[in-house]
């Protein structure tokens, strides 16, 4: 599918994805079904008589409608109705698109296989991920058998998660249908079913079968008029013949079970780590028909998240898992290799600075794919990273020694930090004064606070926030023993010891000096 650039807006038709500066949100099947038609008619004012019949495919909606749309995608592009940048109203006629807008062409056909998994890959510059490919290839082949499952890709913010699921969903495009679904914070305590409700408007709304929309009509009137409420149509009773004392969960299973006769499914959930408690036993319930269904659940979850919270899916997925029904998939950071595959398309650079260039990104990532497009956008806009004849080169020291950590990122390596409680926050700043890489015997002698809880805190940060990693054990003497742990990343590092005001830094600095002129001497 085309993709389309306006002002800072890139526009992702095939990923549902407005994205602006690095942000990204999620349209519904209408705000992109208008925003689409009116880019593709910028040439000309488009009437709302012709956005009824196209759009809406001419069914009867309520009064005014159109014009929230409308409004609702001015508010999205930050534009202004009385003096408009991309949507201009046209009195009593319509709507233009007035901004400038560069297409790029999706030039698939041209190439050898539609389903060339490198080709798609380039083109969004997707790379690695390998094995979760073939994982999800592997369950949608089952799903295509008749045996459905649930597979959940696990890991920290911005690993790659919901990049990954948008990707399996363009590669399965055709062989299965695909509904999206996700989850937001606080959502979960307003609405219940919410991503599941996102998920039935988008299939509903994109099938082109009507003998199928009736039959979920009659199956899935909950479900039915939820839709249609979201697609802004008004509540539809046309299926209400169907047992409405059946539970929405039964209504649910029902509607899957008609669109699974007809062809396989996928129902993607982001973020399920905010799903509302009745969308977690939904998935349990549906986790009892599986066997008989051609549905693929994905789902994305950040287990920090999940366990911090305590939030039901955790004992969920862990029994589905169990029983097989479930399978969780840990996405890992990319490789040194799969980071400079990345760079050489985003920032390509001549074939002598090739190998600086991508390790000056790894350092800077560690292969967590957003710290990395985060530095190649900063480095960018900061002239760190410059462009000369179309090849980009970094400025020498980033290549060696210099951690320079983009904002967005230090803001989110201090949120995590912030979601410690401050014995915890003390800790880690008291370790990261030791390097990279610390040890539990010199955390607990520095802060005063005693190994045995130090261990235990230091245990829960590496399980639950995953903001170190436990590297090992060494003797301490006869009868007790060190553990050694490291940060995840050396950017958190390098934000944490940034954020400890100088006079402590020195006072636990001096400290920690002392501590090993001691340790030195002893082994001496
Ligand atoms: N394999 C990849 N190749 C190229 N870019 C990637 C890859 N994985 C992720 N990205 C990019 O990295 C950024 C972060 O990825 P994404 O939003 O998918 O992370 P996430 O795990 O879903 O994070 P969160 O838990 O915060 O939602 C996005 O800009 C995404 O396009
Ligand atoms: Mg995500």
């Amino acid at each position: 599918m085309n993709t389309y650039t306006f002002g800072p807006f890139s526009l992702f038709p095939d990923r549902f994805v407005l994205a602006c500066d690095g942000a990204s949100q999620q349209l519904t099947p209408r705000l992109l079904a208008v925003l689409q038609y009116l880019i593709r008619n910028r040439d000309r004012v488009v009437t709302k008589e012709e956005l009824i019949n196209d759009v809406w495919n001419g069914s009867f909606i309520e009064e005014g409608i159109v014009a929230r749309t409308v409004s609702t995608l001015r508010a999205l592009l930050g534009d202004v109705a009385e003096s408009p940048k991309y949507i201009q109203t046209v009195s009593r006629v319509g709507y233009r698109f007035i901004h400038p807008v560069n297409i790029q062409y999706d030039d698939s056909s041209l190439l050898a296989g539609k389903s060339d998994i490198a080709t798609r890959n380039c083109k969004h510059r997707f790379v690695g991920r390998h094995e979760e490919i073939s994982a999800f290839n592997q369950r949608l082949a089952k799903c295509e058998q008749g045996a459905g499952s649930i597979l959940c890709f696990s890991g920290p913010s911005g690993i790659g998660k919901t990049a990954l699921g948008e990707t399996l969903l363009s590669q399965a495009e055709g062989r299965a249908m695909v509904a999206r679904g996700r989850c937001a914070p606080g959502l979960s305590v307003t609405e219940s079913y919410a991503p599941f409700i996102d998920a039935f408007t988008d299939l509903f709304n994109s099938s082109a079968d009507a003998e199928l929309r009736q039959r979920l009509k009659e199956v899935a009137p909950v479900w039915s008029s939820q839709a249609a409420l979201a697609l802004g149509q008004g509540a539809d009773n046309s299926g209400a013949a169907g047992d409405p004392t059946n539970s929405p969960a039964r209504q649910f299973v029902a509607a899957v079970t008609e669109v699974s006769r007809k062809q396989p499914l996928i129902l993607f959930i982001d973020d399920f780590h905010w799903a509302d408690t009745a969308s977690v036993h939904l998935v349990g319930f549906l986790s009892l028909r599986l066997a008989q269904l051609r549905l693929l659940l994905v789902t994305t979850v950040r287990c920090t998240e999940l366990l911090r919270s305590a939030h039901p899916f955790a004992q969920l997925s862990h029994e589905l898992e169990l029983k097989g029904t479930c399978h969780r998939v840990r996405l890992d950071a990319l490789s040194v290799e799969e980071v400079a595959e990345y760079v050489d398309l985003a920032a390509p650079s001549p074939p002598d600075a090739k190998e600086s260039v991508a390790h000056c990104f790894y350092r800077h990532s560690e292969g967590n794919p957003f710290f990395m497009i985060s530095a190649i956008r900063y480095f960018k806009s900061t002239g760190a990273l410059s462009e000369i004849d179309g090849k980009w080169c970094v400025e020498p020291g980033l290549s060696d020694t210099a951690l320079k950590i983009p904002p967005n990122v230090e803001k989110l390596l201090l949120y995590s930090l912030e979601q410690l409680d401050l014995e915890d926050q003390y800790l880690l700043k008291v370790a990261c004064l030791q390097g990279v890489e610390f040890d539990s015997a010199t955390v607990s002698e520095v802060s005063g606070v005693s190994i045995t809880e130090v261990e235990e805190r230091l245990r829960a940060c590496a399980r639950v926030h995953e903001v170190i990693r436990h590297l090992g054990d060494s003797e301490l003497n006869a009868v007790a023993s060190v553990q050694h742990y490291r940060f995840v990343h050396t950017v958190f590092w390098k934000a944490l010891q940034d954020s400890i005001v100088p006079s402590r830094r020195t006072a636990l600095g001096s400290k920690i000096a002392e501590l090993r002129r001691r340790n030195a001497h002893q082994t001496a």
